[in-house]
């Protein structure tokens, strides 16, 4: 897979995706992340890509030019499944669209800044909008990171063990069930002697009960 990530701050991105399991995956070869500066894209003076609204009002929108610039420059070079773009008043992320995306091939991602984008950009080259939930943040980049984390541990061999994001919570519409590992007593804070057991089919069955409860008494919605 190969995500491009189209944003005005590429230093914000480039660090998170350089470490831990996003820096394997790359590593490994099965994802590029690719960061690009909207700035380099721009046909005007002083690398400015945004500017006053039409009809007034407060706050700068990123122009068309560098943006479609950048998009034109990608799409000569592959091309692309989906061109998202991340903003408070997208489609609401969740397990399910994560799960699709990490069947794509290859993915660009807009973040937006200030105000947001001129809409022009929306209505011709964007595919998909994405918020990560309900609350403003300054810009499009965490949520581009989040977005991008969710989706790249879903590929296989990204995650050493297989089956580990197949028992995440939210996979099948459940909480996962708690965990413990050693010391199996803690200043008389016992670990459920069922894990102990060497009971497989047992411990599934609690698992499973434990999972369920949790997601009744936390989000019962989901049920
Ligand atoms: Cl995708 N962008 C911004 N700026 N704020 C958000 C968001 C996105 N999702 C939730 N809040």
């Amino acid at each position: 897979m190969r995500i491009d990530i189209i944003t005005c701050l590429p230093q914000l991105l480039d660090s998170f995706f350089a470490a831990s399991i996003l820096k394997r995956a790359q590593d490994k070869g099965i994802v590029t992340v690719q960061t690009h500066d909207l700035r380099d894209y721009t046909p005007h003076k002083h690398r400015q890509v945004d500017d006053y609204q039409f009809g007034g009002g407060a706050g700068m929108v990123l122009m068309i030019e560098p943006i479609a610039n950048c998009i034109h420059a990608l799409q000569k070079e592959r091309t692309y499944d989906e061109i998202i773009y991340v903003t408070p008043d997208g489609e609401r992320f969740s397990q399910k669209t994560a799960n699709r995306l990490s069947l794509q091939q290859n993915l660009i991602i807009l973040c937006g800044h200030y105000k947001g984008v001129d809409e022009r950009v929306r209505e011709h080259f964007i595919t998909k909008e994405i918020s990560i939930g309900d609350y403003v943040l300054s810009g499009g980049e965490l949520a581009a990171s989040v977005i991008s984390d969710a989706v790249i541990r879903l590929i296989p061999g990204v995650l050493s063990d297989e089956t580990s994001a197949l028992t995440d919570s939210f996979q099948d519409d459940m909480l996962a069930p708690p965990v413990y590992t050693r010391p199996a007593d803690y200043e008389g804070w016992k670990v459920p002697d069922i894990l102990l057991s060497g009971h497989e089919a047992k411990i599934n069955d609690w698992r499973m009960d434990q999972a369920l409860e949790r997601t009744r008494q936390r989000r019962p919605d989901l049920l």
